[in-house]
């Protein structure tokens, strides 16, 4: 073989070469770029060469030198890369996947949760009913009177005007409480009821920080024979104190709904040791979570219940508000919005 060949060779040969580690790499440039390279001991057999053949061959050595050069860069940049993204970071690939990002549940659906479980933990079940209501079943039924302020259409999203209000034909209006739901089930049920219903309420409100036209209330429901309001204000301090701490206090303020008969509103002892919680209180300690009393006969008969054999206590609460409570939220707005932000910093809470 003559040298001529010889280099054509080696330029083939480094043309196929492959260096996938580092150290494969390094070889390469000690075999044909390192000062005892395979390339140096040809340039030595240019003097033999007869002196027309001198710059052909001189040129043929340069472009060997040139694709070991070029083929160097080339090897060692493959083999940074493969470094880098495996060795390089310590990259363990029997290491467990980076988390995928997961969802969180919001504030409201947490607290109504946390309501909800609390009841059904002493008997209570879940019962729903339709955010689309009849005028029936959100007012009628429900003893509220003909021209009761809360009818009205500034109060009350109505959708379709119906005829007037009775069990078959009745105006459609987006539900203002979920004491509907308490109308509902004692049409369908027989007592002994006890039921609790979360859910969606809507009220033609101004959107303010404190109040929105929807948000969700808790409603709960006891009908058998024999209930007293000392059951509905044993079962009312329980809920208290699984949800405010056990050394929670109510009180029960007389009140008025036209479903109950009496009527009162339960206030917790949230405090005063702070500016915060004079704020909250307007300056009174006391908080109001919910309104209560023992279900008017007038409603039970309206939904076909005999109010002579049965009795019941029904109780309604706010949601947000207690969401805001426990997690220290001053906008009720933020609830509505589904800004990431805001809900991710619920992810960790159960
Ligand atoms: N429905 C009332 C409201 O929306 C709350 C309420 C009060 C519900 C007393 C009740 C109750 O069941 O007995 O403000």
């Amino acid at each position: 073989m003559d040298v001529f060949d010889r280099v054509e060779e080696l330029i083939a040969e480094i043309g196929a070469a492959t260096a996938p580690t580092p150290e494969d790499v390094e070889a390469f440039r000690i075999k044909y770029l390192g000062s005892k390279n395979v390339l140096k001991p040809l340039m030595g057999a240019m003097r033999s060469l007869p002196n027309d053949r001198k710059r052909d061959f001189g040129q043929l050595v340069n472009r060997a030198k040139t694709a070991a050069q070029e083929k160097y860069d080339a090897l060692r940049s493959a083999a940074a890369t493969t470094e880098d993204s495996v060795a390089g970071q310590g990259l363990d690939l029997t290491a467990p996947a980076e988390p995928l990002p997961l969802g969180s549940r919001h504030p409201v659906a947490l607290t109504m949760r946390r309501i909800v479980s609390i009841f059904e933990r002493i008997g209570f079940a879940v019962a729903e009913g339709p955010e689309v209501e009849d005028d029936w079943h959100n007012f009628t039924a429900m003893n509220t009177p003909e021209d009761h302020p809360a009818r009205d259409m500034q109060d009350t999203f109505y959708v379709a005007e119906g005829l007037p209000a009775g069990p078959n034909n009745s105006a459609m209006l987006l539900r203002t409480h979920t004491s509907s739901v308490q109308a509902r089930t004692m049409e369908t049920q027989k007592p002994p009821i006890r039921i609790i219903a979360p859910g969606r309420v809507y009220r033609n409100e101004t959107i303010s920080a404190r109040s929105h036209a929807q948000f969700h209330q808790v409603e709960g429901l006891y009908i058998a024979e024999k209930v007293s309001f000392a059951d509905m204000k044993a079962t009312l301090l329980h809920f208290a104190r699984e949800m405010y701490g056990a050394d929670t206090r109510i009180r029960l303020r007389p009140s008025y709904f036209p479903f109950t008969e009496p009527s009162a509103e339960m206030d917790i002892w949230w405090g005063l040791e702070t500016e915060h919680d004079h704020r909250i209180t307007k300056g009174t300690g006391w908080l109001e979570i919910l309104g209560c009393g023992m279900v008017d006969p007038a409603v039970l008969e309206n939904c076909g219940i005999d109010p002579e054999k049965y009795t019941g206590y029904a109780f309604g609460m706010g949601i947000e508000r207690q969401a805001m409570l426990l997690y220290n939220i001053t906008d009720i707005r933020l609830m509505f919005e589904n800004d990431v932000r805001f809900l991710r910093q619920f992810a960790s809470v159960l």
